[in-house]
């Protein structure tokens, strides 16, 4: 079945004294908040942390990255079995801030998939193209190379019970997000792509946009019928935008 999902990506953001006005603030205004889904991906060190203040809630603790492997000499690294064991459950994987910054190509990201779906994690899969890509016209060509790599080697089935958020790296970050139009052009390109293979799985699939979304343009957003959700940086930092873009969230209704 697929939900409304709202995922907080804080990034390099926030501090012990954050998370307790924060998410203390937070789990009191969704209180009573039903049909959607909120997660909170903080920084690994705060895991724990945020864990400990939502355990009484229905908000749900998400995670920024995971390592190829499970233990071992991995300096630095935190694993899938970690963060199974914290209590996260949605891992982003593939953020063009690590595909840039950090050289992550699609075969590790390929390989970052299915490490979480063998410890029952949900992999929240971002894929995107930058301006230049976009002036070419190539967006499709872009998100459909990025999702390949994994239908080729593990199949759409694998797709099954995962999110795929759609960033488009020039909307990321600059204030300028993609029109609704845009957005509903490429989640009904990435739903069909998958129902080549599989139409039950696309079916199914939960597609996000994420870039520069704020409570002024979720509405028109989450109107798209293959919008399924979010993944909001900067306004996720803010605590009456990102619960106006919850409960505008919670409003979407899906044709049955
Ligand atoms: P902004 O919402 O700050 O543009 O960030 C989007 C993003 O990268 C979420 O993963």
């Amino acid at each position: 079945m697929r939900y409304p999902l709202i995922i907080g990506n804080w990034k390099l953001n926030g501090s012990k004294k954050f998370i307790d006005t924060f998410i203390v603030g937070l789990c009191r205004k969704f209180h009573g908040i039903e049909g959607c889904k909120v997660v909170i991906a903080p920084p690994m060190v705060y895991l724990d942390q945020v864990k400990q203040v939502i355990c009484n809630t229905k908000l749900l603790l998400g995670a920024q990255n995971v390592d190829i492997n499970l233990s071992g000499a991995f300096t630095g690294e935190v694993s899938a079995s970690m963060l199974k064991d914290i209590g996260a459950r949605y891992i982003i994987i593939g953020h063009s801030e690590r595909r840039s910054l950090h050289s992550e190509d699609d075969q590790v990201i390929a390989k970052k998939f299915l490490v979480l779906k063998n410890k029952d994690l949900i992999p929240v899969l971002c894929i995107g193209e930058t301006a230049a890509e976009k002036m070419a016209g190539q967006t499709k060509t872009i998100c459909a190379r990025q999702i390949d790599v994994i239908l080729k080697l593990h199949g759409a089935e694998v797709f099954q019970n995962t999110v795929i958020a759609y960033e488009p790296i020039w909307a990321i970050g600059t204030g300028c997000a993609a029109t609704a139009e845009q957005i509903q052009t490429i989640h009904t390109f990435i739903r069909d792509h998958i129902a080549q293979k599989d139409p039950k799985v696309a079916d199914q699939l939960i597609i996000q946009y994420g870039g520069s979304v704020t409570k002024n343009n979720a509405a028109e957003i989450f109107s798209q019928p293959d919008v399924d959700g979010v993944l909001v940086g900067s306004a996720s930092l803010i605590l009456d935008s990102f619960i106006d873009i919850i409960k505008l969230a919670s409003t979407k209704k899906y044709k049955i």
